[in-house]
């Protein structure tokens, strides 16, 4: 078992986190400002989204240079500290790739975008016509060039051009730009859609948006092995890959060791449930089984074939957890720590979202005005063009906008949440006064100690680490019950997704009588030891340890 293995990650969203300097966006200086309170809740590896110069349109996944710090974060001297401070307090810190494309403010776009023969022409992907590949942020992956008289790719924004990687220089100015940063000191890549890398070259076409031509395309495992021999080989490093719309087969591919390409794969299928149809833009509840079945098939699929998977609810991407899967009102403490453990317990590396660690909810911004989102400004416009309700657009967009989790975050109850003097650049909740860092930290029964003890135990508890994953009970209908186990020994996981009460029957190889129970952490004061016939309280989740006699 590698160290990353038994590790917890947790990411930071810089423009939301701490401005040292009191701006509208946080800084480098703001993290450094932090780490004793990382340090303090225990994590090993910080996942900081990208900080490299870049004109912000999506906010830092549009990278115009791969050498400089934005001036909005700092300098390349405040990078330095960071890395050296969170070194001390034995963090790494995880630096995020954006390499599947660059903003179109970047020089090597200028000069490729200047005539037909420029050496950087080949960088990016031309046609002289379209095919009908859609964007994932809405509308066509392609746009006109009138210098030039051809179109380039780009599957997100249409200032994020596509890089062309099956251009062997494109590769080599990759790895050397990933060389410069390892050697910097940083522990690890985050790779951002990396499983879109590999275009297929005739760009084929049929009646979908195109996903599943580029998706884990043709290359895509070549391409990544050779960036394991030419960066990672040799080196302590964590790499993850997020993966968007990727398969089981692939990931296993992806994270098995003796493929030699990442260390853990991120994939999205359980955050699709609340998704009707695979339709983002429409408000819908989650679908509970759907949600067990997704993560129990990767669990034990992952296990079987030798992968590693990145477990998280929440990212920059993502409505915050609680509103989403727990309940954000009277609940809220208690369902987003039965959260927090029905996540920590499975197998592969925990991902924790700034705040989450707090059961911070989603915003509830009812005016497209404060949204900042280039994808929900897209969405918002596109639907509204398409006919949809002003109500139906704004609903959706309540419960979907990646804004819900880039809202800053609450350090304590003074103005602007302590997140800066300055008037943040996205508005900050109104509940920011209740549910803060400076308040959880002097109650050892908030949501805050309670993730922090989750941390910890993953340090004691090797289970957690190698247990293997069985799902009990699959298709109850409001309970969410695991094991892991090993050696005779056993972790029961039980997790009540809803706000009522519940009784359940557990089978008897499972608990009995003759097994010593141990208590590793709950959401509920009293905890009476339990047997078969388990009776769950709200959102009510345990985890006992359990071993044969
Ligand atoms: C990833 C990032 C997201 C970004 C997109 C394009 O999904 O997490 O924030 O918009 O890639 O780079």
């Amino acid at each position: 078992m590698q160290d990353w293995q038994r590790s917890v990650i947790y990411q930071i969203y810089p423009k939301s986190f701490h401005s040292h300097a009191g701006n509208p966006t946080g800084d480098l200086l703001g993290v450094v400002a932090k780490l004793d309170y990382l340090h303090w809740l225990g994590v090993d590896c910080l996942w900081i989204t990208p900080f490299l110069r870049s004109p912000q349109r999506d906010n830092g996944y549009d990278i115009s240079d791969y050498y400089a710090i934005d001036p909005s974060y700092g300098t390349m001297a405040d990078c330095e500290l960071l890395i050296a401070e969170a070194g001390k307090r034995g963090i790494k810190l995880m630096l995020d790739i954006v390499v599947n494309h660059t903003s179109i403010e970047h020089e090597w776009f200028q000069q490729a975008r200047s005539s037909l023969d420029n050496p950087y022409r080949d960088f990016y992907i031309w046609r002289d016509q379209p095919n009908n590949w859609e964007s994932k942020f809405g509308g066509s992956a392609w746009e006109y060039e009138a210098q030039t008289g051809q179109y380039f790719l780009h599957l997100f924004d249409h200032t994020q051009a596509d890089l062309n990687w099956d251009n062997p220089n494109v590769r080599a100015e990759v790895f050397k730009m990933m060389r410069f940063w390892r050697d910097k000191g940083v522990g690890g890549f985050r790779l951002d859609v990396i499983n879109l890398i590999s275009k297929p070259a005739d760009f084929p076409e049929d009646n979908s948006d195109g996903r599943r031509f580029y998706t884990d395309g043709p290359n895509v495992h070549d391409y990544l092995q050779q960036m394991h021999r030419e960066v990672f080989e040799g080196h302590d490093l964590i790499n993850v890959g997020e993966m968007s719309s990727t398969s089981l087969e692939h990931c296993i591919r992806y994270s098995r060791p003796q493929s030699k390409e990442l260390s853990m794969t991120f994939n999205f299928h359980h955050l699709k449930v609340d998704y009707p149809n695979l339709q983002k833009w429409i408000r819908a509840d989650f679908d509970f089984l759907q949600l067990k079945r997704i993560l129990s098939d990767w669990q034990t699929g992952m296990q079987a074939g030798g992968g590693w998977n990145a477990l998280f609810w929440c990212n920059h991407d993502q409505p915050r957890v609680v509103s989403r899967f727990g309940h954000d009102g009277e609940h809220r403490v208690v369902s987003a720590k039965m959260l927090g453990t029905a996540l920590h317990f499975l197998q592969g590396t925990p991902f924790v979202y700034q705040g989450e660690e707090l059961g911070m909810t989603n915003p509830s911004f009812d005016h497209i005005d404060q949204y900042r989102d280039v994808e929900t400004l897209n969405i918002h416009r596109l639907q509204r063009n398409a006919g949809v309700s002003d109500a139906d657009n704004m609903a959706a967009i309540m419960q979907k906008s990646r804004d819900n989790g880039r809202t800053p975050m609450h350090w304590n109850a003074e103005p602007n949440a302590g997140f800066s003097v300055a008037e943040p650049w996205i508005s900050v909740p109104a509940n920011a006064a209740q549910i803060n860092v400076a308040s959880q930290l002097d109650d050892p029964d908030s949501v805050l100690h309670h993730y922090r003890q989750l941390i910890a135990l993953r340090r004691s508890e090797a289970l957690m680490s190698d247990g293997v994953y069985r799902q009990l009970l699959p298709e109850h209908l409001q309970i969410w019950a695991y094991v892991r186990e090993g050696n005779g020994e056993r972790l029961l996981v039980l997790n009540n997704f809803y706000g009522t009460a519940c009784e359940v029957e557990l089978p008897e190889q499972v608990i009995s009588p003759a097994m010593t129970q141990r208590l590793l952490i709950s959401n509920y004061p009293d905890n009476p030891p339990r047997t078969r016939q388990v009776f769950l309280r709200p959102f009510e989740s345990l985890v006992l340890h359990l071993t044969d006699h």
